[in-house]
């Protein structure tokens, strides 16, 4: 989409009007540039009483040269980001580029610029498709959205840096969707390290690192190697740093992503009903490509570290089995109990390697249990969190950000489900079972975040893990039906990343 933003005046071959409930009469401002015929055909449609201005209520008027489509927002006091965004994606997607790609969006009376933003966030965010390995379908136009927002003269400066962030920050979000949908054949671990290092050449404030498989071996990343050593495709960590040269001595936040490019669960083998959905299992890793995107584009200039842990989980003669015991980068060695709990075991090596940036606090996102879906669905995301802070800046976030998260226990109980270990230090499955799976998951993973400084009187570095099993792709990801969040039409979401890129320019 391309964006611009303007007084009243141009007026392209579609005009968004979205109004309040009870607009009988046409605002000032949102008729300018009609024709006389164009402008009582509008006024007649709002004194008939067809269309209310209730949410969810659409009205298109076609007329010659203009197609007018007057969009429901309900009630104006009670207008949140959540309904202005998701009423933007909502008439988007109902939206035909046949009746022309020029789009004026007009907000006259009653709108502030964060609404503004936020409706014009939600249009952004749900224009995307991906068609990198088909035909378009029958009659599609590939050419782009230009969409000019309109509103009055004093909204203008703050429109235009809200519109160009939101528009940067949904490059980035689309970045981490691309990198989801893509078949697990196609996105293998060094073909994301491929395309983070082409994505990184040419910018001179980015720096880019990548363990490969003999890399591995030298650090002593059990975690990764144990899990990417059943597949050809070999595992590798890939370490983004923006603005490296910024803040010489402070603590800065790390953002850690579970990149399992494809989970068949190995020699604990899943049942083949599902597995199709385990190409999304790198879903943490694209969030951590897509936020270093976003705040790149949106010209972020502190420095900010990002991990992604990438490997496919397969079974084969040179896979890892139930039983065995690895050491992980940390030291602490893993009793292996499923290998389907693989993205634990990668991300032990990616928590420590975190620590080593001396982090003002980790985050780390995993499509990791299957239980949290059952807990929350797909539209909250699980969060754990050793430290109030970290946790209250990041839901406020997170719920800002129309990307809730829900707040689950770390506690002894769950910590012994994980440690009682005959044969090693940890083990990845839990003597409960099911029972609080996504808890006892976390709670292994808390078992490594580094104390600060890995000094063992020190407290442990602030870290958040939230789980998105549940949000990193819809229920209507197999589909091109209507799903139920409407940011987005099928496959994946890029869950989390304007969250995180709020967390760190914001809150
Ligand atoms: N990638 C899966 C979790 C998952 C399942 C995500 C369904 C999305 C939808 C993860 O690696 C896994 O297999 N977890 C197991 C853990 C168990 C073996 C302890 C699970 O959730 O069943
Ligand atoms: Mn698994
Ligand atoms: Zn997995």
């Amino acid at each position: 989409m391309k964006i611009s933003n303007s007084e009243f005046t141009e007026l392209g071959s579609q005009l968004v009007l979205p109004l309040f409930e009870g607009s009988h009469k046409a605002p000032n401002n949102s008729l300018a540039g009609l024709s006389r015929s164009q402008r009582s055909h509008v006024r007649e449609a709002l004194a008939s009483g067809d269309f209310d201005g209730k949410k969810g209520k659409r009205l298109t008027l076609w007329t010659p040269g203009c197609n007018i489509i007057l969009v429901g927002m309900g009630d104006k006091e009670s207008l949140g980001h959540k309904r202005a965004r998701n009423t933007g994606a909502r008439l988007i997607a109902a939206m035909s580029k046949k009746k022309g790609v020029d789009v004026t969006v007009r907000f006259t009376s009653g709108w502030s610029t964060k609404r503004m933003i936020d409706f014009a966030e939600g249009m952004m965010l749900r224009d995307y498709e991906f068609l990198e390995h088909q035909e378009p379908p029958e009659g599609h136009i590939i050419e782009a959205w230009k969409v000019d927002f309109q509103a009055s003269s004093r909204h203008q400066d703050s429109i235009s840096a809200g519109l160009s962030k939101a528009h940067s920050v949904a490059g980035g979000v689309h970045i981490a969707r691309d990198l989801g949908n893509e078949p697990a054949n196609v996105l293998y671990p060094m073909e994301y390290a491929r395309r983070a290092e082409e994505w990184a050449s040419g910018k001179d404030n980015v720096n880019l690192e990548v363990y490969d498989w003999e890399k591995l071996q030298e650090l002593g990343m059990g975690g990764h190697i144990n899990v990417g050593k059943g597949s050809d495709r070999k595992p590798c960590m890939v370490l983004f740093t923006l603005n490296p040269d910024a803040d010489e001595g402070a603590q800065r936040p790390c953002i850690v992503g579970k990149g399992i490019t494809f989970d068949t669960g190995g020699i604990s083998i899943k049942p083949s009903r599902g597995m199709w959905d385990m190409k999304y299992d790198m879903c943490g890793a694209a969030t951590v490509f897509g936020l270093m995107e976003a705040l790149h584009a949106t010209g972020y200039n502190r420095r900010v570290n990002g991990i992604a842990c990438l490997a496919e989980n397969m079974p084969g003669s040179g896979a890892y089995r139930p039983g065995d015991v690895f050491k992980t980068y940390s030291g602490k060695t893993v009793e292996v109990f499923s290998t389907d709990a693989e993205g634990r075991n990668v991300l032990s090596d990616g928590l420590w390697k975190a620590g080593e940036f001396d982090p003002e606090y980790i985050v780390d996102l995993a499509t990791l249990t299957g239980a949290v879906v059952t807990a929350l669905g797909n539209q909250i995301s699980g969060m754990w969190a050793n430290d109030e802070g970290i946790a209250k800046r990041l839901k406020r976030a997170a719920s800002r950000s129309g990307e809730p998260v829900w707040r689950m226990p770390l506690n002894a109980q769950f910590r012994k489900y994980m440690t009682d270990s005959a044969f090693a230090d940890i083990r990845n499955g839990s003597i409960g079972g099911r029972a609080g799976s996504s808890n006892t998951a976390a709670s292994f993973l808390e078992f490594f975040v580094p104390n600060r400084g890995f000094e063992e009187d020190n407290d442990k570095i602030p870290w958040v893990h939230l789980d998105i099993a549940g949000t990193a792709w819809g229920p209507g990801s197999k589909a091109r039906s209507e799903g139920a969040n409407p940011l987005f039409q099928f496959g994946t979401s890029g869950v989390h990343v304007r969250t995180l890129h709020r967390l760190i320019t914001e809150y």
